[in-house]
């Protein structure tokens, strides 16, 4: 299965924070925003990923996280030149994709919980259709929603609803079959202009190959579209990682754990690295500790 992570938005409610900087590489806490939607396909096994980016940043990001090899993974990059919506990413990315499975992520979604990679996994099993995660939220207008039947079967799908059916915003996380470019293409752009992803999870719906997931309360999803969501998940990622001394999102410890990586690999490409910060006094720490459990 390939991932993409869509990076490419203008972030414009952020400005001015994120005027000369894309607000995926602003800061959540102690790390650049993208490094969560990173490591959630990371958790999910999948190891060849494109990074979708904005023509000013590219360079960026390729300076942030090259070619993935620190983290032993594959990470390709590509410019979205003009803002024609999230479902425009598998127009951008249809020869990456090459006719497989393939997740998309977008930049700015957080996800944490117990047992996110096997829960993950069990998902990418469906191997038909396309899977997509339901989560109660206070705000639903703000997001695309999910109306279910008392089965909790899918029903219908709203972008950003004045009237919403329901408090089910679908996450920006979403699993897909290799139809997904065939579809993307026959998508028209709505009001605003853009090639809507929920007009494209439609059609799955209207055949019948829309699964959608609930992620219950042992889930936290966060997406940081605005100030506010941005604080609440700085202050998030602070509490959790003080309460236990464990970092979310540590893209190395995640290689390691996930056995993409060797803890003499990781050693070596970290050899000449400078940096003093805790995230990395961390690493070196797992370093060690691998390096030890191995003997
Ligand atoms: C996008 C999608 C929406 C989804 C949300 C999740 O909204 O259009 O369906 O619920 O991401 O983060 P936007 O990026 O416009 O806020």
């Amino acid at each position: 299965m390939k991932g993409i992570i869509l990076a490419a938005g203008a972030g414009t409610r952020l400005y001015p924070a994120s005027q000369p900087i894309s607000k995926i590489l602003l800061p959540v806490y102690d790390k650049p925003m993208i490094y969560y939607p990173l490591s959630t396909l990371m958790l999910a096994g999948i190891k060849d990923i494109l990074i979708i980016t904005n023509e000013s940043d590219y360079n960026n990001f390729k300076k942030l996280l090259g070619n993935g090899s620190q983290f032993g993974i594959k990470i390709q990059y590509k410019i979205q030149y003009v803002q024609r919506g999230i479902a425009d990413a598998f127009l951008i990315a249809e020869d990456f994709i090459a006719g497989e499975d393939v997740a998309l992520i977008l930049g700015d979604n957080i996800f944490h919980g117990f047992g996110f990679s096997t829960f993950l996994k069990q998902v990418m099993e469906n191997k038909k259709g396309a899977t997509v995660f339901g989560y109660r939220v206070k705000d639903p207008e703000r997001f695309g929603i999910v109306k279910f039947d008392k089965n909790m079967k899918a029903l219908s799908l709203e972008e950003k609803p004045k009237k919403p059916k329901s408090n089910y915003a679908v996450v920006g996380l979403y699993f897909y079959d290799k139809n997904v470019c065939e579809y993307a293409k026959k998508l028209k752009p709505s009001k605003r202009g853009e090639l809507e992803i929920t007009d494209l999870n439609k059609i799955y719906l209207h055949k019948r190959q829309l699964n959608v997931e609930i992620l219950g309360r042992g889930f936290t999803w966060l997406d940081t579209g605005t100030q506010d969501s941005m604080l609440e998940a700085a202050n998030f990622v602070r509490a959790i990682q003080a309460n236990k001394g464990q970092q979310i999102s540590c893209l190395e410890e995640i290689a390691l754990y996930k056995g993409f990586i060797t803890p003499e690999k990781l050693e070596a490409k970290l050899k000449n690295f400078k940096a003093k910060s805790a995230y990395y006094d961390y690493v070196f720490d797992l370093i060690a500790a691998e390096k030890e459990n191995k003997k």
